[in-house]
């Protein structure tokens, strides 16, 4: 075995030759230019060449998940990237949720029809609705608002809960929660419409103890979990 002295030997003289090689004259000079050239040139090429591969890769796997691939792929993809980019810089509830598989949703693509009042969502499969307040206060099933479906909210998640107007339709003992996000009440129990105290910074929950907030994530794996509940989008929150 050679020892390090011997290998820094050799490269130390590999590289006086070089030298040696460069200062023979003009003529060794001129020599070299060309093959630089071409070096460069090559490497060029090749990067071209890389860009176009990687390219033509990139539009074949679109093009399969675009036209090839279910509503229930895709939105398991989308459920993997919030997970993997998304969740990481959030430590909220309602990304930590992230969105349940397709059978525990509605389909976002059709259902829209269903929604006069909405921010945005329902261009695809996978584009989930978002809604202002102001907006699913329309869904709380009273007077005129019958014919909508019934929507509540808890930490910014928004699901259709018409299967169960019996519990949340106008006259039933938790109707209170339809067309709003009553985060609090579902950890205080303050259910009067008339108290001040029930209805106010309903999705405020930041003072919230460890304890409290378990009780929210509960709830939110009761309607995530539903068979007949479904996840339909997100409220915007302005106070966390
Ligand atoms: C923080 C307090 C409470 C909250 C947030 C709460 C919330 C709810 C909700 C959202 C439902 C509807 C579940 C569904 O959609 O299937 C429900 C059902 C029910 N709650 Fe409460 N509740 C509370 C306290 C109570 C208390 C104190 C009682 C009893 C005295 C009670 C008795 C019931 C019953 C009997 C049902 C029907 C369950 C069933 O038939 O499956 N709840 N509750």
């Amino acid at each position: 075995m050679r020892s390090n002295k011997d290998q820094h030997q050799q490269a130390h003289e590999s590289t006086t030759s070089l030298e040696n090689n460069n200062n023979h004259g003009s003529t060794t000079t001129t020599e070299f230019k060309p093959t630089h050239e071409a070096v460069k040139k090559t490497s060029v090429t090749r990067y071209v060449l890389y860009f176009i591969v990687y390219s033509v890769i990139f539009w074949v796997v679109y093009c399969v998940y675009l036209y090839k691939t279910d509503a229930a792929f895709k939105q398991s993809f989308v459920r993997w990237y919030l997970k993997t980019f998304h969740h990481k810089k959030s430590e909220t509830i309602t990304e930590a949720s992230l969105i349940p598989p397709a059978s525990h949703c509605v389909d976002f693509a059709t259902y829209g029809a269903k929604l006069p009042f909405k921010k945005s969502g329902g261009k695809s499969s996978t584009d989930y609705f978002v809604f202002t307040e102001e907006d699913l206060a329309h869904y709380n099933g009273v007077g005129e608002n019958k014919k909508l479906p019934l929507l509540l909210a808890i930490a910014g998640r928004v699901y259709d809960v018409s299967e169960g107007k019996d519990y949340y339709g106008p006259g039933g003992g938790y109707s209170f929660f339809s067309g709003r996000d009553g985060t609090r009440s579902f950890v205080t129990g303050c259910f009067d419409e008339k108290k001040e105290e029930c209805t106010s910074e309903q999705s405020k929950y930041s003072d919230f103890t460890e304890e409290k907030l378990q009780s929210i994530k509960d709830w939110i794996k009761f309607y995530d979990e539903h068979e007949k509940y479904k996840f339909v989008g997100f409220v915007e929150v302005k106070n966390k």
